[in-house]
């Protein structure tokens, strides 16, 4: 976690979209986590409102459930339960009514009053889209997010459709709230092995002289999944891996690895230093997408020897969609460090496993004295599910004779810690309610993103069918995927990293 703190003040967390997935899946299964750890205050109130009708006894056992399920702790103890659950309250509201806000008001109101004081106030929106506004409008025009101090908005993604409407959402926000309170989320960036890129890169003098494009070769930084789209249809069929996981997770991953050091680990310098690398990305002709850019939708297959439908067989998908539920990209980042040196981003759903990784792949060594074909060193950086950063290095095999083979320096969390790996969501909250944002999106770094993948819907616009390629649900992607990498490399990085 980025702070270690314990949050005195009493702090109040309404989340909109209260009876959602989200919520039950990652936002409650934190908050108890955070409550067990002594990370939230002593008092606190979490308000959940939904459009469902649902009892406050309903609800808390779908929270309970939520918990068992999905919380790494596993099924809550009845006493921490207990204590943890008479926080919670539901509150059944239409985000585009007003009287949901007036009650709000007084629920919180009279958590002030209780705790003698005005307390923290964070408002989560996991709701779509379509309701950002609304609920922005009803806390701006109660006076509920007025201390700016005190309240936060954290806003999940998808911030925007694309640059004009983040633009339109960041204008619509900013002049209600100032930008201190606003949290736009990327849940990749809470996590322990992305945070651990700036440690591993800054505090190592070991690595610095070395990265850059006289020492680097090139880049591939891959999150692969093996879920389908399953139930979330009707959101993923407008949006696509463009913009559910490039646009956001995957920039962000390329911005931790080019950037500058920052000139201190804080908010502002840390996202200033991201800025200026998404600013550089060189930007794509329509030419240029259709090179450099492969798209690619699952057909049926097979994974884990259970039978996956095809993409347009699945729920809530237009029946001649061409939205692409693969991609892989090759960009550049135009300044000194990196010029000319390729990184190679991809992303799928219903491939063969889960995986996400960041290979970074040294150029040979200048000097060919050996008679065995030597191997480049190679650094992984394996996000998850395995936890490691491991460098390959030749070394000699013991023996008589002069020979060869690349060997592995590995560190693995499991190895080096004794301390639990909190889950990403855990980190985001505790530094919004610390009022952190280092790990959270500024809007220009939101905008410059958006700006970088502009070229690429475009070009897909314009061009709906054209090159839209298809894998069979279960196997790597498109061929073409690979033959992106050429010269570069043969092969895209999937764990365990094969040796040659
Ligand atoms: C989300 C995307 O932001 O990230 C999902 O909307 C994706 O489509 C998910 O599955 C991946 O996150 P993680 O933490 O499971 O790698």
């Amino acid at each position: 976690m980025a702070k270690h703190s314990t949050i005195q003040q009493p702090a109040a967390i309404i989340i909109f979209g209260g009876t959602g997935d989200l919520t039950k899946r990652k936002l409650i299964p934190a908050f108890y986590n955070l409550f067990l750890s002594k990370h939230l205050p002593a008092n606190f109130a979490i308000y959940l409102i939904g459009r469902n009708e649902d009892t406050n006894e309903q609800f808390k056992h779908d929270l309970f459930d939520g918990i068992t399920s999905f919380s790494r702790t596993g099924k809550p103890d009845d006493n921490n339960w207990k204590i943890f659950s008479n926080n919670i309250f539901y509150q059944q509201g239409n985000f585009l009514e007003n009287s949901t806000f007036i009650t709000l008001k007084e629920h919180l109101d009279a958590f002030d009053k209780k705790n003698k004081q005005r307390c923290l106030r964070t408002f989560y929106f996991a709701i779509a889209p379509q309701f950002i506004e609304a609920t922005a409008e009803g806390l701006y025009k109660n006076k509920i997010c007025n201390q700016v101090k005190l309240d936060r908005i954290v806003v999940e993604k998808p911030f925007g459709t694309d640059l004009a409407s983040a633009k339109k959402l960041n204008a619509f926000l900013q002049k209600r709230f100032s930008e201190k309170q606003l949290y736009r989320i990327d849940h990749y960036l809470g996590k322990e092995t992305v945070q651990n890129i700036m440690a591993f890169r800054f505090a190592n003098t070991v690595f610095s002289p070395v990265w850059n494009n006289q020492y680097i070769d090139h880049v591939q930084i891959s999150l692969s999944e093996q879920v389908s789209v399953g139930k979330r249809g009707g959101y993923y069929d407008s949006s696509g891996a463009l913009r559910d996981m490039v646009q956001n997770h995957l920039l962000q991953l390329m911005c931790l690895v080019a950037m500058e050091c920052p000139q201190k680990y804080d908010a502002e310098c840390i996202r200033n230093a991201k800025v200026a690398v998404l600013k550089k990305i060189q930007p794509f002709s329509t030419a240029d997408v259709f090179k450099n850019i492969v798209r690619a939708q699952y057909t049926a297959g097979t994974i884990n020897n259970q039978p996956q439908l095809g993409y347009l067989e699945e729920e809530n998908i237009a029946p001649a969609s061409t939205t692409e539920t693969f991609i892989a990209g090759k960009f550049f980042v135009n300044n000194t460090r990196w010029k000319g040196v390729p990184f190679f981003l991809a992303t799928g759903k219903c491939l063969p496993k889960q995986a996400s990784v960041i290979m970074i792949q040294f150029k040979d060594a200048p000097h060919k004295i050996f008679k065995d074909d030597v191997v480049a060193n190679r650094l992984v950086i394996s996000i998850q599910p395995d936890q490691e950063i491991s460098l390959l290095f030749e070394s000699k095999i013991p023996g008589v004779q002069m020979h060869l083979k690349p060997v592995e320096m590995d560190f693995t969390y499991k190895e080096s810690y004794t301390e639990a790996t909190p889950e990403a969501y855990e980190t985001l909250l505790l530094d919004v309610l610390d009022g952190d944002a280092t790990l959270f999106m500024r809007s220009d770094q939101v905008e410059a993103a958006w700006k970088v993948v502009m070229p690429i819907i475009n070009a897909w616009k314009k061009f709906p069918k054209k090159n839209v390629l298809h894998y069979a649900a279960g196997t790597w992607g498109p061929e073409a995927a690979t033959k992106l990498l050429k010269p570069f490399a043969k092969k895209w990085v999937v764990l365990p990293v094969p040796k040659k």
